[in-house]
């Protein structure tokens, strides 16, 4: 729990420079997945979900939760920052699905929720794992996915933090990953494959899938730089889990 006041905190301090910067990629047209912006029409992750219960843990502005409120989902956007759903509220439009102030540590839900549970470099790359997966799957209901894309640990550990770009050297130990600080007093996690398997399976989920994006070797990171440009052509640099809940 005690990254919730850090990553609050670092979320309404970047939240309008993060969204001038990014939002022009990650809002550019509808279901837009991670760093790359790869289409989920071409990655298949996240399915129909009109007249669907959905949450997206984490929403930010609301990119996601937007369009599929459009699409006929009954969403819900969480978000830790008041700044980010703020931003989330201005961006909605004829969409007014509801935005809800809460921590994927600890949601505000009654268990057996929601039929999708999902995120984008969301609440499961900015809260403890351990903690955040099993809020999931309590507050979906049997049959109901989990799905959420993260960074790869083989991105984290190529990272050059000095440099500020991912490389082909091996810069952090793969084992002891766990938290990285993010500056400000911000913490965002990974787990080794093997801890995610562990953690989706001891929450009672069943993995479905893990799909590895890959984007062309001309497509730009449109967060970090790489070196080599083509770096997540060459080793993935996201996971996208898919999972149920039996
Ligand atoms: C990278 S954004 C993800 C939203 C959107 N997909 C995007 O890429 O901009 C990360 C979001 O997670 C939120 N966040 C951070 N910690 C959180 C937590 N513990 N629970 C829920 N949301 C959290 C932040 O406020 C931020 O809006």
């Amino acid at each position: 729990m005690d990254s919730i006041p850090g990553n609050r905190r670092f979320w309404n301090q970047i939240s309008s420079t993060y969204q001038r910067e990014h939002d022009p990629q990650i809002g550019a047209a509808p279901r837009l997945w991670g760093t790359y912006a790869i289409p989920d029409a071409q990655l298949h992750a996240l399915g129909e979900v009109a007249g669907r219960r959905v949450l997206e843990l984490g929403c930010g502005a609301g990119q996601w939760s937007r369009v599929l409120a459009a699409e006929g989902a009954a969403v819900v956007g969480l978000d830790l920052s008041e700044a980010q759903l703020a931003a989330a509220a201005r961006a909605r439009g004829a969409a007014r699905y509801p935005l809800v102030q809460g921590a994927a540590e600890q949601l505000p839900f009654a268990a057996d929720s929601f039929d999708l549970v999902f995120c984008d470099y969301g609440g499961l790359s900015w809260a403890p794992p351990h903690l955040a997966v099993p809020e999931a799957a309590r507050v979906l209901r049997r049959g109901g996915r989990l799905v959420f894309n993260v960074a790869s640990p083989w991105f984290e550990a190529c990272y050059d933090e000095a440099a500020g770009r991912a490389t082909t050297t091996l810069h952090q130990d793969y084992f002891g990953l766990n938290t990285i600080a993010e500056g400000d007093g911000a913490t965002s996690y990974q787990l080794t494959y093997g801890d995610w398997i562990r953690v989706l399976r001891g929450a009672g989920l069943v993995i479905d899938d893990l799909i590895e994006p890959r984007p062309a070797p001309t497509t730009p990171n449109g967060y970090n730089p790489t070196d080599p440009p083509d770096w997540a052509h060459r080793w993935p640099a996201e996971m996208l889990w898919l999972t149920h809940k039996p």
